[in-house]
Parts: C-alpha cells; structure tokens; sequence
C-alpha cells in the first residue's frame, strides 16, 4: 500500500482533510445505508438543531500500522457504546452498535493511505461524530440526525511530545451541565473554552479541575483523565460520575494490574493527596499517556512538583506507556478482542 507522502514525525494534532468520509441520516424514523463521500463540507439548515441547542456529540479512537504491516484500531466497540450513552442523553437517535463498528472500517479502509506507518509517532485519529439537522425552533429534539466520521493524521496531543508538561487547578469549574459530564457532548466541551483558553495565556498546559461541589476532588482535564503512581507503586486514578470514562484509563487498569501486577484504586482523590503521589499523568486516545511534571494552583499560590521531574516521563508511567502503546501497534498480545484487524 502505498502512503501519502507526509513528513509523519512532524505533525501534530490537527485537521487535515484525507479522501473519504462516511455518513449516514436519520430521516423518518429510521437510518439510511450509509456511505463513503468525498465531499469534506455540511450543509444545513439555519435553524439545525445543532445549531439551537448544541444537539450534537462525538467519540474519538485512533488506528495504528502494525510492525508486520497491518491497520487495527482500539477498543472501537467501548466507542459505539459510549457514544450510544451519550445519544441517549442527549434524546439523539442510537446509531447501531454493529454498524458504527462497520463504518469506523470502512472509513479506516478507505484512507488507508493516509494511516502513519509503524514507529513513525504519528497515528490516524477517528472522529465519529452525530448533529441533529432539521430546523428546531421550540426546545426540543431534532427529527433528523447525521452521523458522520472523518479521520485526520495526528501527532502529539501536546508540543514536546512526551515531555512533562505543567498544568494549573483551574479556578472556572468545566461548568458541565449537572449529569452529563461523562458524555462526550460538544456543549461540555463548548463550556471548557474559556478555562482552556485562559490556562493556555497563564503559560499553562492543561487545566485540572475540581468537583465543582466541594472543590475538594480531582476530576479530570480538557481532554483527558489522570492517573497516579503512589510512592510504593500503586496505581490511582479518579472515580467521578461527572467525568468522561475514558477508554484508555480503562485499559490502562487493566495492563496496570493484569501486565505490571500493581495494586489498582479507582477511587475518589482528594487534592490534597497530590503532594504525596510519585508520578502523575493524563490518559486518553489523543493525550496517550502525557506525563505531569507539576501541578499550580493560583489560588493559593501552591506549587506541586511530582518527583519524577520535569524531565522525562515516570519510570512507572513509561512502562504502562509502552506497554499500552505495544498492544496497540501489536508488539505485546493484547487481551481478548482489544484490537480489531481493519487491514490484514
Ligand atoms: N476526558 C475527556 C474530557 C476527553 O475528552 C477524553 C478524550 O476522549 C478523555 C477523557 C479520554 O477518553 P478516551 O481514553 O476514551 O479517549
Ligand atoms: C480524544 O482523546 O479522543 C478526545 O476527544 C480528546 C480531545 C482533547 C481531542
């Protein structure tokens, strides 16, 4: 197969338009075939339901080239049921399980040239992503819905790559609407903007924020969940009803316990208990696994410094790294139908 010819160890986590798409509708009831197009743009209506009332949401899994040659993707069907969930909170229409599954192939397929060869840094990120069309002008459900998937080349989520980075406790709460946060709608995303933004022009990589309730809790960040290694070499990571259940915390609870055999805490984390952990780090298909190397809170002018450094990455944090990253491009077995064969 021959691949499109781009400079894969110099890109980073952008748009860039590839040769096929795939979209369905929802008309009447029900969901037509699907299909592959070329066209790259959306047409609709000024009053959409996406564009009244934010009747949208979206998934995000990438697709890897193997060392022997072959194009697999990650865990697609934990995507379908996610993003089911998130439709079904959204009074959206279920696009069926199977077929996001099919799509998420064929579209993978279909742009095979475009999937960064093995140990290039680079991957192919996959955006399932479904709006409601039809005009609505009352608070309500749209009638009409399209499901649509593009993929994008991408390289790391964060500039520098797997260089500690510095995030800040952010002093605006995610302002996720009560009980949706652990969906991935692009509404609760809308409403992070403005705390991104402002991280960003602070010098800030990333926000980390605080159950909005208490402000006593670790949450999650814009785009990813945290994990922490204690000093005695347990792994911890936040359990919040109102984050977003990442796919790869989940998978990294499971290499941490079942490949490195350390002891695994889902549980609530306090702040407070930040100074005590080893290494931190976010998780997720975009930020893989990007190490903290310190933690500010403006608010009370506390520093944390994880004593891993901001340097490299953890010693611990670099093995769940390679060890997730070596099951995905297919150096280590991975369990039981984690890996899906798109291209043999
Ligand atoms: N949290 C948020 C807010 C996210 O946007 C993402 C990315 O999808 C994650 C966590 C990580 O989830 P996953 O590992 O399923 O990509
Ligand atoms: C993902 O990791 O798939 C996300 O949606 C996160 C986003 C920051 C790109």
């Amino acid at each position: 197969m021959e691949k499109k010819n781009i400079d894969w160890g110099n890109i980073g986590f952008s748009y860039m338009p590839t040769d096929y798409r795939y979209v369905a509708n929802f008309k009447d009831g029900k969901w037509d075939d699907g299909e592959l197009t070329t066209d790259s743009t959306v047409r609709i209506s000024e009053c959409a339901g996406v564009l009244q009332y934010a009747q949208t949401c979206f998934e995000g899994l990438k697709a890897y080239t193997t060392k022997d040659g072959k194009i697999v993707c990650f865990r697609p069907d934990l995507n379908a049921s996610r993003m089911a969930d998130s439709c079904r909170r959204l009074v959206m229409p279920v696009f069926p399980e199977e077929k996001f599954i099919e799509a998420v192939e064929k579209v993978v397929e279909a742009n095979a040239a475009y999937v960064p060869p093995f140990g290039s840094g680079a991957t192919l990120y996959i955006r399932p992503y479904m709006y409601g069309s039809n005009p609505v002008i009352g608070v309500k459900p749209a009638d009409e819905y399209e499901f649509r998937i593009f993929v994008t080349p991408v390289g790391p989520y964060f500039k520098g790559g797997a260089k500690p980075i510095t995030i800040r406790v952010s002093d605006v709460d995610r302002a996720a609407p009560h009980g949706t946060g652990n969906i991935k709608a692009g509404l609760n995303y809308a409403m992070s903007l403005y705390a991104i933004t402002d991280a960003h022009a602070q010098g800030y990589d990333e926000n980390m924020y605080l159950d909005p309730r208490t402000r006593t809790k670790v949450e999650e960040t814009g785009g990813a969940n945290f994990i922490f290694i204690t000093k005695d070499g347990k792994f911890v990571t936040p359990k919040s009803d109102s984050i977003l259940p990442s796919i790869t915390r989940r998978s990294l609870m499971v290499v941490a316990e079942k490949y490195l055999g350390m002891p695994v805490e889902h549980r609530e984390v306090y702040y407070d208990e930040l100074k005590d952990f080893a290494e931190c780090g976010l998780c997720g298909t975009a930020a893989v696994i990007s190490p903290v190397g310190k933690v500010v809170n403006p608010a009370t002018g506390e520093e944390i410094c994880f004593p891993s450094g901001m340097d490299d990455m953890g010693p611990i944090t670099k093995k769940l790294y390679d060890t997730l990253t070596g099951i995905q491009m297919g150096e280590i077995e991975a369990p039981e139908g984690w890996i899906k064969v798109i291209v043999e």
